[in-house]
């Protein structure tokens, strides 16, 4: 096996990987240099496909401030959003929004130059910054992919799974890398492994995220004995686009209905009034919920979004991407009525993690969709993640300043039988048909532990998984990528069902149609592993 050493190693290249490796490279000293790993192809990523914006509460946005988008978040968050963190990220939004700029980022702009911001669901305020109308994630990802390909001290290990953490007394040291072209293993020794490694949704068979979204990076720590927090919250998106015909379901952003666009049933029929008063721009889960149940109540596999309200030139130039895919589905949304469904869209819990990514193991950090900081609490408010990408990413850089990143020389004996098991070509592994085990467990997960959960459909999913391990029985090395993804896929679900079950309450996107009531007392739920099994700490 092959052996490097860097100072930092970067693993994922969405916005949370891109920029960290950018301001890690502008502002701390790398003695060993610094690496950035990523699956696909350089941005492949959750970010790419960002729409609706980032939010920036910008000094010159004089309708807004930060006391005003702290009090939004925390109510969106139902409680579990931690105020320190909602401030300290609020706080450094126009800082890191100007840094953006300065990186290439090219936001939309009014006739006279200033930045135009638009409004999502449960915002008091138009504060959301776009870019290309609706492909703001995609805007943002280009532009820092040309600044980390420009920059020649920042290595790039493309077609790179991190299948493993070396991680020894509670301390990282490293990780264990797998060329999905080669098939060759590398042991990356490094003083600050950093997790961006995105989020779940293809954990679910309806979900807005592209095939990478597996979560590797919450199984990997969990694996290496970290905390991971609020693991049953899992927000479903209300729109995406009910038609199959990819790996995932295309997005119709909530700025849509932002912008005035109504849901109705196949006769026009508004419904939302009857859910909230804030109707379409009730928060996220509310909205869910209430598409879910118009489906369930008249049996049918969508609702619909009626955005001919939206005057048409202002529709085609805001949301010139959605007009586009739909158009290609036979939709022209100036006057037909989009079929929309909810799908399964952004991770709540996580990688535990304080502001500067750091999560409970020395020397790994966590940042973006795979960390959960406190920001989101139980529901996460429109735009804030590429917010806290940016703002966890410009912080965890700086605290980097204040560490000794010098990797040591030799390697760690005690790791070896780690390494030796990726190692040893003596291992032979059978085929196993990955494709069909995927798609039960994400059937699993959509039926059992989606939108609306019980305890016996909960204890359902847990029995089927044994079965599933049963027909996976892998434990550390697997045979190619697919395998690697299912088992991190397999990890990552059982816990999600494991807290979802001990969540005896609904709050925010957890929603038990068994225990409806919320608990005046607002906890998180922690669980890691503890010789081998989950240990779920008060
Ligand atoms: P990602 O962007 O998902 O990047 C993860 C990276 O890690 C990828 O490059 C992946 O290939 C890599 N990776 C994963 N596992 C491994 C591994 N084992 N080894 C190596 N590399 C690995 N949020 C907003 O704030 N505003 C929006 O408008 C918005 N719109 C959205 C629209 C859609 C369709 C989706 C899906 C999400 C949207 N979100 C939005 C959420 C937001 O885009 C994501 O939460 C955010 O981009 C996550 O960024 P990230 O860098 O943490 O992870
Ligand atoms: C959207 O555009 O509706 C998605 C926004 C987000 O997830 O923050």
């Amino acid at each position: 096996m092959k052996y490097s050493k860097y100072s930092a190693v970067i693993i994922g290249s969405g916005i949370a990987g891109l920029y960290a490796a950018l301001k890690t490279e502008q502002q701390v000293n790398l003695p060993d240099g610094l690496l950035l790993i990523t699956k696909s192809k350089l941005g492949e990523s959750n970010s790419r496909y960002a729409q609706g914006g980032i939010v920036g509460v910008m000094k010159e946005n004089k309708s807004d401030s930060t006391a005003s988008h702290i009090s939004d978040t925390i109510k969106a968050g139902a409680g579990l959003s931690e105020f320190n963190t909602v401030k300290y990220i609020s706080e450094h939004s126009d800082e890191v929004v100007k840094d953006l700029l300065k990186f290439g980022v090219e936001f939309d702009r009014d006739e006279d130059n200033n930045l135009c911001f638009t409004k999502e669901a449960a915002h008091s305020v138009r504060r959301i910054l776009h870019s290309g109308g609706d492909a703001t994630g995609k805007m943002i990802e280009q532009a820092l992919c040309k600044k980390v390909k420009e920059n020649s001290e920042i290595q790039i290990y493309e077609q790179t799974d991190a299948v493993d953490l070396l991680v020894k007394n509670n301390e990282c040291k490293g990780v264990i890398i797998f060329n999905n072209i080669t098939g060759q293993y590398e042991t990356v020794y490094s003083s600050a492994v950093f997790l961006a490694t995105g989020g779940i949704g293809q954990l679910y068979k309806y979900t807005t995220n592209p095939a990478g979204a597996t979560g590797d990076g919450i199984a990997l720590a969990y694996r290496a004995g970290a905390v991971l927090q609020d693991m049953e919250f899992i927000q479903f998106h209300p729109t995406a686009l009910a038609i199959d015909n990819d790996e995932n379901r295309f997005l119709i952003s909530e700025a849509v209905r932002g912008e005035g666009a109504k849901l109705c049933d196949a006769d026009g029929v508004e419904f939302m009034y009857k859910y909230d008063e804030r109707k379409e721009l009730a928060p996220r889960d509310i909205v869910t919920r209430a598409n879910f149940n118009e489906m369930i109540e008249h049996n049918v596999n969508n609702v619909y979004l009626n955005a001919s309200c939206i005057e048409n030139k202002k529709l085609a130039k805001r949301f010139p991407n959605i007009s586009k895919k739909c158009l290609e589905n036979g939709i022209d949304i100036s006057h037909d009525f989009i079929p929309v469904a909810p799908a399964a869209h952004y991770f709540m819990g996580g990688v535990k993690t304080n502001i500067k990514g750091e999560t409970s193991i020395k020397g790994l950090y966590a940042i973006g969709e795979v960390a959960s900081t406190g920001l989101h609490g139980g529901n996460r408010l429109a735009s804030n993640s590429l917010l806290e990408c940016v703002v966890c990413a410009y912080t965890a850089a700086e605290y980097l300043k204040s560490i000794n990143l010098k990797t040591p020389k030799q390697i760690d004996e005690e790791l070896k039988s780690v390494i030796d098991e990726y190692n040893n070509e003596d291992i032979i592994l059978d085929e196993i048909d990955v494709s069909s085990l995927k798609t039960k467990l994400q059937n699993i997960m959509w039926n059992y532990a989606g939108i609306l959960r019980n305890e016996q459909d909960l204890c359902l999913a847990l029995e089927e998984f044994e079965e599933l391990q049963r027909e996976f029985p892998r434990k550390n090395k697997c045979l190619n990528r697919e395998e690697y993804e299912f088992r991190n896929m397999l990890v990552v679900s059982r816990l999600i069902v494991q807290c979802a079950l001990l969540r005896k309450e609904s709050r925010g996107a957890h929603f038990r149609t068994d225990y409806p009531q919320t608990y005046d007392e607002c906890i998180h739920s922690f669980v890691t592993k503890n010789e081998g099994v989950p240990d779920f700490v008060k």
